[in-house]
């Protein structure tokens, strides 16, 4: 027997041999939790992520990409990404190439079926494995709001402008108005002095017309007065008038003997306004004769004001209803609404201390029903 083969070095090499083992068996486990864990990570991440090959192959990805596809990571592992996608080769924003490191520039907005993602790109350069991280982050949302805050601020410019146009044209009008009546004043013959009034009734109506833009674009701190409601609602569909005429929609007025209430009359217009462009909207959606329906009353067993204004148009549906006071909220185009107009209603009429709510039967119509505390 050789010192090489003594059953006590042999034993020794085996015990090496099975140490090695363990550990490595260690070591394992140990690479294996962390690439767990960091897949733990990039799941929690609720952005797209993809790592693809030079052939365009997914390497890696979260949770959130592959559900995107109705997938599980596991099932889309080396699928040439742009399949997914539904397409026969790659996206113009996706570069995996050489020149990848000089490409992945800033980040790009890109529109891919009807989503608004914005895509950006980090090459990795690791010993042969070369790969590109593609991030993306659906800003469909953040869009919409950003078309909506640029969208108010040409409202509000638009507001400026009109106070602006409206002075201008005052001026020239009470000149018209002014000389019309001298005109009348004197000694005239027919058909002249006909047409002499028929310039004067259409100055005073344009003066009209002026007169409520002017109050309606002031924009002044909440100023309370006693207002007599049945009037406010008159002047803002007179502001109105030429769209309801244009539109063909009947106005019904059904006004009841209420007392005056402390109220800020332009934002009240505001309100009035607000609901009557509403309805037309739901009138036009549905394409019928339109009818908006004005009623006030004075409910003497709650010493308030009601006032209800109802459409024929075509109603909400009851899962949006909750949510049409909502800041925001809307069903409508961006360069249609805002979704600021009930909740700034509701703002308003809160502020006078009163109540706004919504009834709405689908197809059939929409009635807002406002009370306003009686003047204390
Ligand atoms: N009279 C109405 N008839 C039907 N739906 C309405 C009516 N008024 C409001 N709505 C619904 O409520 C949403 C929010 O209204 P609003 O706050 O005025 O915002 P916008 O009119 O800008 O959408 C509308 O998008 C619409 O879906
Ligand atoms: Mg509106």
């Amino acid at each position: 027997m050789t010192g090489k083969n003594s059953p006590s070095l042999l034993q020794k090499k085996i015990e090496e041999l099975q140490s090695e083992r363990e550990r490595q068996a260690v070591l394992f486990n140990q690479i294996w939790k962390s690439q767990k864990w960091w897949q733990s990570v990039i799941d929690a991440i609720k952005d797209y992520i993809f790592v693809l090959d030079g052939d365009y192959r997914i390497l890696r990805t979260n949770k959130a990409f592959a559900n995107l596809f109705g997938r599980e990571p596991a099932d889309i592992i080396m699928a040439p990404y742009y399949e997914l996608f539904g397409l026969k080769e790659p996206h113009e924003w996706c570069i995996v190439s050489e020149e990848k490191n000089r490409s992945c520039g800033g980040a790009v907005e890109r529109k891919i079926n009807d989503t608004f993602y914005l895509v950006s790109c980090f090459p990795i350069f690791h010993d042969q494995h070369d790969a590109v991280v593609y991030i993306m982050k659906d800003i469909t949302e953040t869009r919409r709001l950003k078309d909506q805050i640029y969208h108010m601020d040409k409202l509000s410019s638009l507001g400026t402008l009109t106070s602006g146009v409206a002075h201008e044209i005052n001026n020239p009008l009470t000149g018209i108005i002014g000389y019309t009546e001298m005109l009348l004043m004197n000694e005239q013959g027919e058909p002249t002095r006909k047409y002499l009034k028929n310039i004067y009734e259409s100055a005073i109506r344009c003066k009209k017309i002026v007169e409520n833009m002017l109050t309606f674009s002031r924009q002044n701190p909440p100023h309370k007065n006693p207002e007599d409601i049945n009037d406010i609602i008159d002047k803002t569909i007179e502001l109105h008038e030429y769209w309801l005429k244009s539109t063909s929609i009947e106005i019904v007025k059904n006004y009841g003997e209420v007392p005056y209430t402390a109220l800020d009359r332009q934002q009240m217009q505001q309100v009035v306004l607000n609901l009557i462009i509403n309805a037309e909207h739901a009138i036009s959606e549905k394409g019928v004769r339109g009818r908006i329906e004005f009623n006030t009353e004075y409910d003497r067993g709650h010493d308030s004001i009601v006032i209800t204004i109802s459409d024929n148009g075509a109603g909400v549906p009851p899962e949006i209803l909750p949510k049409i006071f909502d800041p925001f909220f809307t069903t409508k185009p961006v360069n249609v609404g805002t979704g600021l107009g009930l909740s700034i209603a509701h703002g308003i009429i809160a502020e006078q201390g009163g109540t706004i709510e919504a009834r709405s039967e689908i197809g059939k119509g929409t009635s807002f029903i406002i009370t306003l505390p009686k003047m204390g």
